[in-house]
């Protein structure tokens, strides 16, 4: 079969089986299957595919038609410019969540002007790395810490970061949230938690729900569990003046600003589609911290 038949084929398949995006997922599998980048595909539509190459591009063409995402398939996803190394022990990084990247980038410049060198950041429930390896390339005076709870997602983030030249720049540890973080102070907690609801799973892509680690997606009855804690562990840890910056899912902004007693400057930034995405709180100053709820880790 020549090149180009193969890929038509797959593109059918993929419409039948409502694949978001069929023909560039049939091209990227085949630019997979064949080790080339995609104008090789566009310079060789009449190549013919050896048996081997048919039979490896039949099988990813099955997988994603079966509803795997094609970044579990090619290993691979980008996230700020970086090529990240995925598998389906850890969430694919979404665009949305460089504006939490953004975020801190922008209070960075606002608060500690140049001096990046005693800015100590740590970023909960790392999963890839994405956030803290985009901060580490960004920030390179700063010190970056990150941490999961599942011991595959830290094994890959520690992949990325030594596949990026970052493995001396961002400290990797196995954390429940916060708790080993205890006797430290950081001027920004960052995270994008799991924040869906066990019972709202039906509204969750179907991908999302058979493919991706339920740890990095749901969080107790309303999906709220890990901000209740991950709030007063933060307000414990972090310096007067400090920043949480997380992500929010769809609908639980209010719900996430009511856990904010206490914290100032709550700001909220709309993701492309003007949906809230991320909010960042400060931490007051001494004097007014006492009204803040503070939970030791
Ligand atoms: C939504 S994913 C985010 C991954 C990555 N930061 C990103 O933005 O793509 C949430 C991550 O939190 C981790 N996680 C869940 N519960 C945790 C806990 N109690 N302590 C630390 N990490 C946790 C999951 O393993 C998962 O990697």
């Amino acid at each position: 079969m020549q090149l180009k038949q193969a890929v038509d084929s797959a593109f059918q398949r993929f419409i039948a089986a409502e694949v978001p995006s069929p023909r560039l997922n049939a091209e990227i599998l085949m630019t997979f299957t064949l080790g080339r980048d995609r104008s090789y595909l566009f310079a060789h539509p009449e190549r013919e595919l050896s048996p081997e190459e048919q039979y490896r591009y039949e099988e990813v063409i099955t997988q994603r038609a079966q509803g795997c995402p094609t970044q579990y398939i090619t290993g691979h996803q980008e996230f700020w410019g970086l090529d990240l190394l995925v598998s389906p022990a850890v969430l694919i990084p979404r665009p949305e969540t460089e504006h939490v990247v953004e975020t801190v980038l922008e209070l960075v410049k606002e608060h500690y002007r140049e001096n990046h060198a005693r800015i100590r950041i740590v970023d909960v429930g790392t999963g890839s790395g994405c956030i803290s390896l985009a901060l580490a390339t960004e920030l390179p005076q700063a010190e970056i810490h990150a941490c999961d709870i599942s011991d595959e997602a830290l094994e890959m983030a520690r992949v990325n970061a030594a596949r990026l030249g970052l493995g001396s720049r961002v400290l990797i540890r196995k954390s429940d949230l916060l708790s080993v973080y205890e006797q430290d102070t950081f001027d920004f907690v960052v995270s994008n938690p799991p924040y869906v609801g066990d019972g709202e799973a039906d509204k969750v892509q179907k991908q999302v729900k058979d493919f991706e680690p339920k740890i990095a997606v749901f969080s107790g009855a309303d999906g709220m569990d890990i901000y209740r804690r991950l709030l007063p562990q933060s307000a414990a840890i972090l310096r007067f003046g400090g920043w949480f910056v997380t992500e929010i899912g769809f609908s639980i902004e209010e719900k996430t600003k009511r856990l904010m007693r206490g914290w100032e400057d709550v700001r909220t930034t709309a993701d492309l589609q003007g949906i809230p995405r991320v909010i960042a709180a400060r931490k007051p100053a001494a004097q007014k911290s006492a009204t803040m709820k503070v939970a030791l880790p």
